[in-house]
């Protein structure tokens, strides 16, 4: 069994985690599933830094201590984690004893071994606070870095690491270690970086107190990125009496960490870690970044998208598996709503749900609830499972998640495609529940069996509720679970409410999730339209995490009910809403005046087919705004799998007529 040990970076404490240090973690934790069940021995950390002068500003604007701002924040972090299914092994603060244990020891040992590498200096130079580093002349632009923040000129006079020296080893070390940094662009641009030559690098700070003092000067206190670089060696012991965990699993299989933060790990971590004399992490793996409007999502630039209304509403899962398929590993990707509704409906409710949920019912009616009685192992289903795994498994091992999902969800296609071939609700009314139809139903179950084995990695529960159901062991989502053949026949099978219910988009958008997410006034929600009108469909509780909100509708009195104002009203006009593929902007008569409603029904209605038509609405809605158009009021609509079907009144019935 090989040892694999996986790391994130350890996300700051001045604020709360968005979708961009979620994505890392999920991204980290797809990986370490993945190579647990591949049979390694995985070690996976994530963990928070809470040192420096983000940190002590961002309290200080609290009016607190650092540690409680970071106590609170780290509260946060456990919390998404676990929500998220995360499944690290360890988690360090860089508050801990442990750590500072580790930082000391790593000076010691540099200090002992290169007496010259440290060494007390004065430098002048251009100053990010932002970054908490010192940024080259020719990448500093009217006062400001190449991520648009403010530098300014300072002198230090500091401990110093003799960065210098490294330049001719780093580049040695990339020469010979072509995977170091992945992807190869990144590579690349590190490459050129260290081939300017690089600079002494300044490892103490006198001008802040929140930190790890420096052996010896009090006065100083370790460089931030000094500090929390080491946390990948002091979370393992490294300094401590106990250190078996670093002698088992340093050096690093994958630190992984956005591609913001390639420099600090790819030149300046193994430049530390070479004058101490200690191995190198074997890949530094970059992903890209999470925009917002094409820009990146940071609290800096004031566009947070937190993750917390989609996992409360859908659970884990769904989110899980849009970061994955949306993104191409590497690259940068923007986030949107509707392109979450869009990938939830379409490949997870339409898609996978749909396929489960045929080949389950048609099993349990036509079979008594359980597996059909016979394997079958000469099919085009088995041909084209034993196919794609390959091509899977490969995927996987590239990165390449978005390439590995899609080749899980040609084999749900695959299963679609054989049904409708095989039509067995019809072999079934000819011949009866035979031994032919018993292959059909079961070829399709274990077809599914497998696609669930491919998507554990990505969404745990979904696979553990899919296997459940088809009646396969939740529990058998190993490497050897990807074989056809698996599925036990005659087992009990358990049909149900759809895993993935569709949503209704424009219904969705249009609740006002303010009070239940955790935002502060003017950021951005997940979810950014806003109103209040119908809950949309409660997701199935998850197997591993705490259930989303219950299904089921609760009873309101008449009186609740009158106080909803419907209205017959007329359509005068409609056009729809300019890059929205499902909203159409409608201009309609309530009897007394004519008021604009946004509704979601361009998938079913030509703006042409509404106008003239007469329509029941919510006329005592608060106004709200869809994709920045104010609607003022709520037409009712029928949901069919999320298609829509208004609801209308006979011709003569005068706009303005009560509903009741
Ligand atoms: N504390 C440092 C890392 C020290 S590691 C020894 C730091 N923290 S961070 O909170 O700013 O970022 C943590 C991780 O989240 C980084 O890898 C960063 O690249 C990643 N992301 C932060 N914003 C992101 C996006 N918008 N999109 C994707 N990932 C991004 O840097």
């Amino acid at each position: 069994m090989s040892k694999f040990y996986i790391t994130t970076a350890i996300h700051y404490v001045n604020d709360d985690p968005h979708i961009g240090h979620m994505y890392e973690n999920v991204v980290a934790d797809v990986i370490a599933r993945h190579r647990r069940r591949m049979g390694d021995d995985v070690w996976f950390l994530t963990g928070a830094d809470e040192h420096g002068q983000k940190i002590e500003r961002a309290a200080a604007k609290e009016g607190i201590l650092p540690i409680e701002l970071a106590d609170r924040v780290v509260a946060k972090h456990h919390e998404l984690w676990r929500k998220l299914n995360i499944s690290n092994d360890d988690f360090i603060r860089t508050t801990e004893n442990r750590h500072r244990l580790g930082v000391l020891e790593l000076i010691r040992r540099i200090q002992e071994r290169m007496p010259d590498d440290i060494y007390l200096g004065e430098h002048a130079g251009w100053y990010c606070q932002n970054e908490e580093t010192f940024i080259p002349e020719n990448q500093v632009h009217d006062g400001k870095d190449e991520s648009g923040h403010p530098v300014e000129m300072t002198t230090e006079r500091n401990f110093f690491f003799k960065l210098s020296r490294y330049t001719q080893p780093l580049l040695e070390h990339y020469g010979n270690n072509p995977g170091f940094i992945y992807p190869p662009t990144r590579m690349n641009e590190v490459v050129s970086f260290v081939e300017q030559g690089l600079r002494d690098l300044s490892v103490s700070r006198t001008s802040i107190t929140w930190g790890i003092p420096f052996p010896g000067h009090p006065d100083h206190v370790v460089y931030v990125w000094m500090d929390a670089l080491t946390n990948y060696i002091s979370a393992l012991g490294f300094g401590s009496a106990e250190h078996d965990r670093f002698d088992h699993d340093w050096p690093a299989d994958i630190h992984l960490i956005g591609k913001d933060i390639i420099r600090f790990h790819a030149v300046y971590w193994p430049a530390f870690l070479m004058a101490a004399g200690l191995p190198l992490p074997k890949r530094v793996v970059g992903h890209g970044w999470w925009l917002r409007d094409n820009q990146k999502i940071s609290k800096s630039l004031g566009n947070v998208v937190r993750p917390y209304n989609i996992i409360d509403d859908f659970g884990p899962d769904p989110l899980r598996y849009y970061m994955l398929r949306e993104m191409t590993f590497g690259n940068d990707q923007n986030y949107s709503d509707e392109g979450f509704i869009t990938r939830y409906n379409g490949d997870l409710a339409k898609g996978l749900g749909n396929a489960l949920s045929r080949s389950v019912k048609m099993a349990d009616s036509y079979f008594g609830g359980k597996t059909p009685p016979m394997h079958c192992s000469d099919n085009e289903l088995k041909q084209t499972a034993e196919l794609l795994v390959p091509e899977y498994l490969k995927a996987m091992e590239d990165l390449a998640f978005q390439r590995g999902l899609e080749t899980a969800w040609r084999l749900v296609s695959a299963v679609d495609r054989y049904i409708v071939a095989c039509e067995p609700w019809k072999h079934f009314k000819e011949k009866g529940a035979d031994e032919a139809l018993a292959r059909i139903l079961w070829n399709c179950l274990e077809t599914l069996r497998i696609v669930f084995v491919m998507v554990a990695p990505i969404m745990p529960s979904t696979a553990r509720q899919g296997l459940a159901r088809i009646g396969g062991d939740p529990d058998a989502i190993g490497a050897d679970d990807l074989a056809w053949g698996r599925l036990a026949t005659s087992v009990p099978i358990r049909s149900g409410d759809p895993l993935f219910p569709t949503i209704d988009a424009s219904a969705y958008f249009a609740v006002d999730r303010a009070a239940s997410s955790q935002l502060r006034p003017g950021e951005t929600k997940t979810m950014e339209e806003t109103k209040p009108t119908t809950p949309p469909p409660p997701a199935e509780p998850s197997i591993e995490t705490p259930p989303a909100a219950p299904p089921g509708v609760a009873r309101i009195g008449i009186e609740q009910f009158m106080q909803v104002d419907l209205r017959v009203a007329d359509v005068r006009a409609a056009e729809r809403v300019p890059k929205s593929k499902k909203l159409i902007k409608m201009t309609v008569f309530t009897g007394q005046e004519e008021r604009t409603i946004v509704a979601g029904i361009a998938t079913k209605y030509a703006p042409e087919d509404l106008v003239g038509r007469k329509i029941v609405i919510v006329a005592n809605l608060q106004p709200a705004m869809l994709m920045g158009v104010e609607s003022n009021g709520m037409v009712l609509a029928a949901s069919i799998d999320g298609e829509p079907s208004l609801l209308s009144v006979d011709a003569g019935v005068p706009a303005g007529t009560k509903v009741k």
